[in-house]
């Protein structure tokens, strides 16, 4: 194997920096607040937990997640399809180290994950690789910050929990709005899904870089 190859990191993506980093972790503390106080979330306590009579402690259920970033690719040491084009990738090189900032437009819930939802901007999207699992939506749309999962949950499990609640939303589901808040609306979609739509983006300084684990 060539020097090249050896190089390849466990992925790529952007890393929120620090002081942001704080800043979301309150954000989704204060959104899983908000949900255990909300009456049409106890109404529908059980998607969460099967034997829950009217209490969860959703800080418990959810487990801190280390360093926030976004994943733009998985490429597990080079063992992942693509990996290795999307390393060489010019647009990759190129930003590789540089810092932008991330829109993130919605947090989101479900008995599995919290995670952000990141809006890419034009320049972000040539970073993004060609997704299969994101055939029939936008590419990009599963873009997201995994801000924790429950015990035992798969930890690539929050784009397949975003691309699940944006293929409700392009079929036109609408979901249940629960609450009008100054945060922004938040929608109850079934099975224990929730999102939070914010009213202003939150918006993080991250830096485009690869993890080694
Ligand atoms: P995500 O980006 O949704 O948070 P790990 O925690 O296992 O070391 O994984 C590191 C990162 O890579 C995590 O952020 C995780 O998910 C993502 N990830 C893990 N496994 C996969 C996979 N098989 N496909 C895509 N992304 C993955």
């Amino acid at each position: 194997t060539s020097l090249e190859e050896t190089s390849l990191p466990l992925f790529f993506g952007w890393f929120v920096c620090h002081p942001f980093q704080e800043n979301l972790r309150s954000i989704a503390v204060n959104f899983l607040k908000t949900l255990v106080s909300l009456e049409a979330f106890r109404k529908n306590i059980t998607d969460f937990k099967e034997d829950a009579e009217k209490d969860i402690d959703l800080k418990e259920h959810f487990h801190d997640k280390g360093m926030l970033h976004c994943t733009t690719k998985f490429c597990e040491y080079g063992k992942a399809d693509g990996a290795k084009e999307y390393a060489e990738n010019q647009a990759v090189k190129e930003s590789y180290g540089c810092v932008s900032q991330l829109t993130l437009s919605a947090l989101f819930v479900t008995p599995r994950t919290l995670g952000a939802t990141v809006t890419l901007t034009e320049e972000q999207l040539q970073l993004w690789p060609a997704n299969a699992e994101e055939e029939g939506v936008s590419q990009g749309s599963s873009a997201h910050i995994t801000l924790s999962y429950a015990e035992g949950v798969d930890p690539l499990q929050t784009g397949p929990d975003l691309l699940e609640l944006v293929r409700l939303q392009q079929q036109g589901q609408e979901g249940e709005t629960v609450q009008d808040s100054e945060l922004g609306l938040l929608t109850y979609f079934g099975k224990g899904m929730w999102v939070l739509g914010l009213r202003e983006p939150f918006l993080a300084t991250a830096c485009f870089s690869s993890f080694y684990g």
